[in-house]
């Protein structure tokens, strides 16, 4: 089941109009929510950052904070599994010619799915995974969550055609973050992070003792790093072992990033399952 402009339907009855403008210019936000145990994970955080994209692109945002709950709490029930991804896209609607200026008096396009929440396999962590590096071409308004993702799939792409999983971005000699992914290195027992956050992470690091920096990281910092991971919503705490087919650190995953995926299933477990 999803719900598109205030109904909800089964996803094969679904329609939206050609002339949308999510479809015709990229023109819309979007979020991705994970759900543990058919709990929202972080949602206050997650419509926070909505309404800051809807923000950042001049769309009022078409419901109230009452009402996204209200809409996710159907979705979720009416889906099955326990653990689920909820994603949410809103556009700046349909109108009946193709013309960049917003429209005027048109309706956004809301649209909220569920998918089943992929996680990484655990024997992953026993090996890392590859990745690779490249120039961070994407537009300049990356704090904006929006659908205009060519340049993002283009450059995961990158890593998919050399047998990776994630293409590392580099701006101005400086880590930006992964294609899909935050990326957080670990130099001389000390975690760093760039700019953008990764809360839980810091949370847990903090939590448990564990030193941390959050500032530019040069790209030579990066390619010298002990260890390296990649975290979002659906990889959690991924360690990457290789990096340009080089490897990272010694080539296997290390002790902090063990440590943190084991703290970050404990954290899931405790906080997001309920269990004590
Ligand atoms: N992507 N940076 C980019 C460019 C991303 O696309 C994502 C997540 C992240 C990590 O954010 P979070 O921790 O909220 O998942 C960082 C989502 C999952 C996607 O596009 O599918």
């Amino acid at each position: 089941m999803v719900y598109l402009n205030g109904q909800y339907m089964p996803i094969a009855e679904a329609r939206i109009s050609p002339m949308d403008r999510g479809f015709l210019f990229g023109d819309g936000a979007f979020e991705l929510i994970p759900v543990y145990s058919r709990r929202p994970f972080r949602p206050l955080e997650h419509l926070g950052r909505l309404a800051h994209t809807l923000e950042g692109m001049r769309l009022a945002n078409p419901l109230s904070l009452p009402q996204w709950q209200a809409v996710i709490e159907r979705i979720v029930a009416g889906n099955p599994g326990e653990d689920q991804s909820i994603y949410i896209q809103v556009t700046r609607g349909a109108d009946v010619k193709r013309d960049h200026p917003f429209p005027k008096g048109v309706p956004p396009t809301v649209f909220v799915m569920s998918a089943p929440l992929v996680t990484v396999a655990p024997d992953l962590l026993q090996t890392g995974v590859a990745c690779v590096c490249a120039a961070d071409n994407r537009w300049l308004r990356c704090n904006l969550k929006t659908v205009s993702l060519l340049a993002n799939v283009l450059l995961r792409q990158e890593a998919v055609d050399a047998g990776c999983t994630e293409t590392i971005l580099f701006r101005d000699g400086f880590l930006s973050e992964g294609s899909a992914s935050n990326i957080f290195i670990v130099r001389n027992g000390l975690l760093m992070l760039p700019g953008i956050t990764y809360d839980v992470v810091l949370e847990l690091a903090q939590k448990h003792g564990l030193s941390y920096e959050v500032r530019d990281i040069l790209e030579a910092e990066v390619r010298a790093a002990d260890e390296i991971w990649m975290t979002s919503s659906t990889k959690e705490v991924l360690p990457v072992t290789t990096l340009d087919g080089r490897p990272v650190g010694k080539g296997k995953p290390g002790p902090l990033a063990i440590a943190m995926y084991g703290w970050y299933q404990a954290f899931k477990r405790t906080v997001m399952r309920g269990a004590q």
